[in-house]
């Protein structure tokens, strides 16, 4: 257990370290994933959807998602990609949790904490952060923010999402699309010019869109109520007006990020994009100028698993070896708000994702 964390106490890290300079920056040290067992093809949502396996595939870009089972939540998904995430980082410990979702468990309290909890964290600083399908480079930012402000020095940072809970499994608009999953990343202080290190982030959202990808009913604005028609309770979706956005605002965060770590588009050695739909990730890499392989996806594989998908994507691009040490690797992102985020860095070597 470390030092500062007893019993009852709460944790001033700032107090620390009295050294004022040069301020940290977040680095990457550990990297975990976690998909529930259970797979949906394509063939099985056309049983009972009227949809096809080749306009999914050709339209999404989608052969497969994998859905938890009713007894399992998003804390289950997230402890899981957090203990990937600490063992790769070989950490037992760390300041504070940051858990990324659209799908907490309750309404109330905040997941993060029972996520902290189950992972033996006992009494560390932790909480949700909600920014739809940016969400884990909103939280990355946060976490990198923390590190630098010498407030924490190891930030535990999770995506989990259990998406098969608020979609409606007879829309056919939304149930090909989505996914459920984790990821999680354990970042830690470093130095500005270390491999692995973050590089500033690009980050923006536009409310105007609040109804874009949103779920009607059982929030403040409309409490949940005995009369509700239920389909308000699933995500209401415009994928077209949604694919629009995401290009545009994909492409241009990307260039602010790669603008502010010094690097032009073609320093990109891998461009890791938010899996919406494999023809936004092709737009994007269209309209950037940077050439497919460069691009890696996993979609295929697992839909759209929104705050999961980054870290997800990373896990299984390092585990297959597409992600290299010392390439420049730009993390872009964009979701429900709508919200938009990216950042960089050069990846670290010797790091062991776990899946
Ligand atoms: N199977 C078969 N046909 C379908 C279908 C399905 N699952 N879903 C829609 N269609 C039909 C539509 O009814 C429409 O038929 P019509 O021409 O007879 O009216 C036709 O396919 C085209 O529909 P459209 O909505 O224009 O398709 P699209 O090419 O835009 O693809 C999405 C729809 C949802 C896949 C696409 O808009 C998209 O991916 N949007 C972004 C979603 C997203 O990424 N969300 C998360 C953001 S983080």
């Amino acid at each position: 257990m470390n030092e500062q964390h007893r019993e009852g106490e709460s944790l001033i890290f700032g107090r620390r370290t009295t050294t004022p300079t040069p301020a940290p920056a977040a680095r990457l040290v550990g990297l975990g994933s976690y998909l529930p067992p259970q797979k949906v093809s394509n063939a099985d949502l056309a049983l009972r959807l009227d949809t096809t396996d080749e306009w999914i595939r050709t339209r999404i870009g989608i052969a497969q998602r994998h859905i938890a089972d009713p007894a399992t939540a998003t804390s289950d998904l997230a402890v899981e990609a957090g203990l990937r995430a600490m063992k790769s980082a070989q950490v037992e410990h760390v300041d504070a949790v940051i858990l990324a979702t659209a799908t907490p468990d309750h309404h109330v309290p905040g997941t993060a904490p029972l996520v902290a909890h189950l992972l033996g964290l006992r009494h560390v600083p932790a909480f949700d952060l909600g920014a739809g399908c940016s969400g884990f480079v909103y939280a990355t930012t946060v976490a990198a923010g923390l590190i630098q402000a010498r407030t924490a020095s190891t930030v535990l940072v999770i995506g989990a999402e259990k998406m098969s809970a608020v979609i409606d499994p007879d829309d056919r608009s939304t149930a090909p699309i989505f996914g459920d999953g984790a990821g999680a990343v354990v970042l830690t202080a470093g130095h500005a010019d270390e491999p692995g290190t973050l590089g500033p982030a690009a980050w923006g959202s536009d409310g105007e869109h609040a109804d874009a990808i949103y779920i009607p009913d059982g929030g403040s604005r409309r409490p949940p109520c005995a009369t509700d028609d239920l389909k308000n309770r699933y995500v209401h979706m415009e994928g077209n007006e949604v694919f629009r956005h995401a290009v545009r605002r994909i492409a241009h965060v990307t260039q602010e990020s790669a603008a502010a770590a010094g690097w032009s588009i073609q320093d990109i050695d891998k461009l890791i994009v938010h899996q919406a739909n494999a023809r936004i990730s092709a737009a994007v890499a269209n309209t950037l100028g940077i050439p497919p392989q460069r691009v890696p996806s996993n979609i295929t594989h697992v839909g759209n698993t929104s705050a999961a998908s980054i870290p997800l994507l990373l896990s299984h691009s390092a585990i297959d070896k597409q992600l290299e040490a010392r390439q420049r690797v730009l993390v872009t992102s964009f979701g429900a708000g709508f919200t938009w985020a990216a950042t960089t860095l050069l990846w670290p070597s010797g790091l062991q994702a776990l899946n």
